[in-house]
């Protein structure tokens, strides 16, 4: 079990456990401290220079990257933290496409919330150069797109690549004032290792990278991910009877809130008209709509035709374990035959 120790945070006595940075301490006692490339899921790197802290009489620290420690006394306001913020805020701004009112990310930017924790009015940006950067947008993947003029270079997205889907298909790419996050070459997403699965996407603080269709939901429905046997947890976004956003679970086990390319953005053919809503039997070369039981009598029939080596059948992975297993029980004892296999193998 983790030990646990106290310290002070702005003359406030804390309870941390062993691990735990400043922030991480910070925050779990409800003591806001202002950051942007710090996430929980994430190894800190320390980017942004928001989260300083004065400990033990003056020695500012990040407070991210500082582990908490018993006795210690946190100041994560004053006069000098505040002017360090500020600027870097202020020179943050002024390398970020700042057009919020047409930006996806909207209320939902750290960025945004930081600044105006600050209380960073626009005259006090008056005298700064704005470096008017104009890159291209990536629109190349199907789902999402990167926007590097909005990106804030906090780095959420490199580390998740790497540290949680395992691809690292995103780097940094040029130095100095030219540094913006890429693929490997430069590419666009689609051209890169990338697989879509959008975990970059759902950590970006800001609205560097947002989902090309943002959908916003009038409420949301706890379910598990219908595409494999996996069963990953989800919240599905409803509006009247469609679909309109996905994202995980993060309080399931199975996938502790990641989502896979399918799972976040496959969910398009549930209200395509082109899906079949019913049994399709086909009668004089033509298929015609049919009931259910109907289409259970024929298949039964065809079966009992079929025992022993005429019959074959290939299992999904979008099936439970327990269908599966059925399905093999039913393949070995009535139909007679050991013929059965699974697509996980093609
Ligand atoms: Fe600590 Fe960015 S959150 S440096």
């Amino acid at each position: 079990m983790a030990e646990h120790f106290k310290l002070t945070i702005d003359g406030q006595t804390v309870v941390a456990e062993e691990g735990m940075t400043i922030l991480d301490a910070a925050l779990a006692s409800n003591i806001y401290i202002p950051h942007l490339c710090n996430h929980p899921d994430l190894t800190p790197v320390g980017a942004c220079r928001m989260c300083g802290v004065e400990v033990d009489g003056g020695r500012m620290v990040m407070s991210c990257m500082t582990p908490a420690k018993a006795n210690i006394d946190v100041v994560t306001d004053s006069p000098d933290i505040e002017k360090s913020r500020k600027v870097t805020m202020k020179l943050m701004i002024m390398d970020h496409n700042m057009d919020c009112l047409a930006c996806e990310a909207a209320e939902k930017c750290d960025l945004l919330r930081v600044a105006s924790y600050l209380g960073i009015q626009p005259d006090q940006l008056e005298n700064m150069r704005p470096l008017g950067r104009d890159l291209p947008l990536d629109t190349s993947n199907p789902f999402f797109q990167f926007d590097a003029n909005k990106c804030i270079l906090c780095g959420i997205c490199v580390r998740t690549c790497e540290e949680i889907v395992g691809l690292s298909a995103l780097g940094y790419i040029n130095r100095g004032f030219k540094t913006v996050v890429g693929t490997f070459g430069n590419k666009g997403f689609v051209d890169s290792v990338c697989e879509s699965c959008g975990e970059c996407v759902v950590r970006c603080p800001v609205g560097a990278l947002v989902p090309k269709k943002p959908g916003i939901a009038t409420r949301e429905v706890r379910t598990i991910c219908a595409y494999c046997g996996v069963g990953c947890g989800m919240y599905v976004g409803v509006k009247g009877d469609q679909i309109v956003s996905v994202r995980g679970d993060r309080e399931s086990p199975v996938n502790l809130g990641s989502l896979c390319v399918k799972g976040r953005y496959g969910f398009n053919y549930i209200n395509h008209p082109d899906r079949l809503t019913s049994p399709l039997i086909k009668k004089d070369g033509e298929f015609v709509k049919a009931s259910w039981d109907e289409a259970l009598a024929l298949i039964a029939s065809k079966f009992k035709e079929s025992k022993g080596n005429k019959f074959a059948a290939l299992t999904s992975a979008k099936c439970t374990n327990e269908d599966n297993y059925l399905v093999q029980k039913f393949t070995r004892l009535v139909m007679e035959t050991n013929t059965i296999d699974h697509c996980a193998r093609l």
